[in-house]
């Protein structure tokens, strides 16, 4: 990825900082089962990071890598319930001192570390990491492949890799793209055959293809009406004008996903 790219994605993040807070510092989607699922908001952010997790299949002692890792809550989270060690990366720099933060806050300190690097230029050797994850943050790959093919070379033989994709599931106008740009998402997948050949593409073997776009639908409006709740108590935090801007951007952005945009879960494997 060009320098300027990953600035203005790091800057993205970076801006978006402490708003992290309404999400529960859970940059991705929630999960529900069905329309009759009454799982809340938070719950339902939590519950992907388990279903998500679980594709990993990780075992004691695993080096996991998370790539786009954003404020370290689903690494947190999962080396609470699984003894492995979890390196993660982003390039919002925000991002790393907020990681460390909760890493520290959580106890996990030494098994939860997170640094500034590209995906795209991995500051790893090969065949180091046992697992690793790219939990909704391929969507602002430039080039798909080559973060995937740099998670492939870091990858020991028989590694697994879980990602997720942003689809479009209607078609998308100029200006649908345009917003999705502006909120760093890039070239998205029209099928999930398109996933899986990503992935194929890089040199894994697909375990699992899942298209779980109608399970979390829900987290668009969801989000919104969390948003408008807690507006107020932002404001007062964070200054009107901030929450205000964000307000207006991720609305046109959240509307356009809720129509538009659903999700894929890939599971492969580095073959041994
Ligand atoms: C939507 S957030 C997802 C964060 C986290 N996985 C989660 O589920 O809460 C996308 C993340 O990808 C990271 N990211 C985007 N482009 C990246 C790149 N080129 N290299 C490393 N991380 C990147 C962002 O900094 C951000 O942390």
């Amino acid at each position: 990825m060009s320098e300027q790219v990953i600035d203005q994605v790091g800057e993205y993040y970076d801006d978006i900082g402490e708003l992290v807070e309404l999400v529960g510092g859970n940059l991705h989607v929630g999960y529900w089962e069905s329309d009759e699922d009454d799982t809340p908001f938070l719950a339902a952010m939590q519950r992907l990071t388990t279903e998500v997790g679980a594709l990993l299949a990780l075992r004691k002692g695993e080096q996991v890598l998370d790539v786009g890792c954003g404020v370290g809550e689903p690494a947190v989270r999962l080396a609470q319930r699984h003894a492995v060690t979890i390196t993660g990366i982003t390039v919002s720099h925000w991002q790393v001192a907020e990681s460390a933060r909760r890493v520290v806050a959580a106890g996990l300190r030494g098994r939860v570390t997170t640094r500034y690097a590209d995906a795209a230029a991995q500051p790893f050797p090969d065949g180091v990491f046992d697992a690793a994850l790219a939990f909704d943050s391929l969507p602002s790959a430039q080039d798909k492949t080559r973060w995937l093919r740099e998670i492939h070379r870091v990858l020991r033989p028989g590694g697994r890799l879980v990602f997720t994709e942003y689809p479009h599931t209607a078609e998308l106008t100029a200006a649908d793209r345009e917003v999705l740009t502006a909120n760093t998402i890039a070239h998205p997948p029209a099928t999930l055959d398109e996933s899986v050949a990503l992935a194929e593409s890089a040199g894994f073997r697909v375990t699992a293809a899942l298209d779980w776009s109608e399970r979390v639908r829900r987290t668009y409006d969801e989000f919104l009406t969390t948003l408008a709740e807690q507006r107020p108590t932002l404001a007062e935090e964070y200054g009107s004008d901030r929450v205000t801007m964000f307000s207006t951007a991720i609305t046109t952005m959240f509307s356009l996903c809720r129509d538009k945009i659903g999700y894929h879960v890939i599971a492969c494997e580095k073959p041994a």
